[in-house]
């Protein structure tokens, strides 16, 4: 989109994770990205269970809020611009959707729409073990030109934390959009090597 601050929206789905989405949402308002933010119906369950905070709560942190059925929503549009979208965590109903442009909430259109205007699309996925679906739908995604980074969290950097772990999995995703964060140590070598 150009010079300007990011503009990005960001989608938590229904996965166990919705710490990630609460973390990166808290970096995004520090560094003053605009963010458009949508929750969906089985994400509000998982963030009051997991946690202990109201749906309310954790839209504050974003400056513009959509409802997930709102499908006259200006990020229901291509023409509405924006630098790319991130579903964080991305359950494996959501992923199916995108894989196969079923695009029946906002989150979905939102995300349609982001890959048909080629803009980046970054999606966090959270299950374990994968079935058949969800790796073929994985494939699917990141053939479309999906950004797929897993909630799989490194261990080199030496994480003490839950905080630690969850930082790590947002700052890959910040790294996405070539955003500038300390929220991990970055891999230097074994004894912290100096760059050549
Ligand atoms: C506590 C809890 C944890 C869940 N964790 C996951 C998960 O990690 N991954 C996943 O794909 N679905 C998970 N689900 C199931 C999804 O919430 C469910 O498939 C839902 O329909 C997804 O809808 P959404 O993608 O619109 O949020 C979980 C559900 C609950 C209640």
């Amino acid at each position: 989109m150009g010079a300007h601050n990011l503009r990005l929206i960001v989608a938590i789905t229904g996965a166990s994770g919705v710490i990630y989405g609460a973390r990166l949402l808290k970096v995004l308002r520090e560094k003053k990205i605009e963010v458009y933010l949508i929750v969906s119906k089985a994400a509000e369950k998982v963030i009051e269970y997991e946690l202990e905070i109201t749906k309310k709560d954790l839209k504050k942190l974003a400056q513009h809020v959509y409802d997930v059925n709102d499908l006259d929503a200006p990020i229901m549009s291509g023409s509405f611009q924006t630098d790319g979208m991130i579903i964080i965590p991305c359950t494996m109903k959501t992923l199916a959707g995108i894989a196969h442009g079923y695009a029946d909430n906002l989150i979905l259109r939102a995300a349609d729409v982001t890959l048909k205007e080629r803009r980046k699309l970054v999606v966090v996925p959270r299950e374990t073990p994968l079935g058949i679906v969800h790796l073929c739908n994985l494939l699917e995604v990141s053939k479309l030109g999906v950004l797929v980074v897993p909630a799989m969290p490194a261990y080199y950097h030496k994480p003490k934390t839950i905080d630690d772990l969850v930082n790590f999995v947002v700052g890959k995703v910040l790294d996405c959009f070539n955003l500038e964060h300390r929220l991990f140590k970055r891999w230097s070598g074994i004894k912290g090597r100096k760059l050549n």
